[in-house]
């Protein structure tokens, strides 16, 4: 039998761990990979005992783009069936934190699927980059918009119009990785991260991580008002007042995700 290209692990209490599994090919992104992560994500955003999901590759590459030999001599038609915006879509919105924990190439698409995470972690000599300039596209998962967003016109130019690679730390210093780390803690640091989310209030989480989306995507005043109304809904829950309780009678809180 053979391992499946994407694989899903539970490696803590509320925390599930997506692992993509081409190692031969640096992780390249095929379409059975892209419909795999896409059915587990959505998959976990539907297990009430999974309230934090990490995705990761392993030590020499996150993912190194997409399949260039997969789809070396395809037409425009089926590059438009492949519905790829579609899959990643389902990543980027999931409504459960999502951490990458990136070591070694996050390439392309790779780059593009750890910017439709929540959280990027990296390894000090993990590599990223939107190279695909140089083989007569453009980046196509996102590249284009999000590097922008998470790093600003002028950078985000300088990378997808020379397909250079950068390193973790530059990374980091523009703001696209959230922590820097070193190589072997990883995924370590990942799944201890997840489960620190894991155990605070779902509810909370979800709408935190919701009001920063949506308002990334609105103007000031409608984001503002998102906030509002989620920070109102939460005081509707049980959790809420556990939570507020537990502080005032200084004791551990008992979260029941309602
Ligand atoms: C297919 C890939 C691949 C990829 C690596 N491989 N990246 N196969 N698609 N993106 C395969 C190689 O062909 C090789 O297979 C094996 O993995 C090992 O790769 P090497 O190049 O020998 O390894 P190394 O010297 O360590 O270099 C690693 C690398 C390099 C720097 C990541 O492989 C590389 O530059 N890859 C391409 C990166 C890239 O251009 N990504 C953007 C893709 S376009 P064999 O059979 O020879 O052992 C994209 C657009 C998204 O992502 C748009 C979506 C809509």
């Amino acid at each position: 039998m053979t391992t499946p290209v994407v694989l899903v692990e539970r490696p803590a209490e509320g925390v599930a761990l997506v692992r993509i599994n081409r190692p031969d090919a640096r992780n390249a992104l095929n379409m059975e990979v892209r419909r795999l992560i896409a059915q587990h994500l959505t998959e976990l955003a539907d297990d009430a005992g999974v309230r934090c999901i990490v995705l990761t590759g392993n030590e020499k590459s996150f993912a190194a783009g997409a399949d260039i030999k997969e789809m070396a001599n395809i037409g425009s038609i089926e590059m438009l069936q492949r519905g790829t915006l579609k899959l990643w879509r389902t990543i980027a919105s999931c409504p459960k934190p999502v951490i990458a924990a990136v070591n070694g190439f996050a390439l392309g698409g790779g780059c593009e699927l750890a910017m439709t995470c929540d959280i990027i972690i990296a390894g000090e000599s993990a590599k990223f980059g939107q190279p695909e300039v140089k083989i007569g596209i453009i980046p196509g998962g996102g590249g284009t918009q999000r590097l922008t967003r998470a790093v600003g016109k002028f950078k985000a130019m300088r990378y997808v119009l020379t397909g250079d690679i950068f390193g973790a730390r530059e990374a980091y210093e523009m703001g696209l990785v959230s922590e820097l780390v070193p190589d072997a803690d990883v995924e370590k640091h990942a799944i201890e991260m997840a489960k620190r989310i894991a155990e605070l209030p779902p509810l909370a989480v979800e709408q935190a991580k919701e009001a920063v989306l949506r308002g990334m995507d609105a103007s000031l005043e409608t984001g503002l008002a998102l906030e509002t109304k989620a920070i109102q809904l939460l005081f509707s829950s049980e959790d809420q007042k556990e939570g507020m309780a537990a502080f005032i009678e200084k004791r551990k809180p008992v979260f029941k995700g309602r």
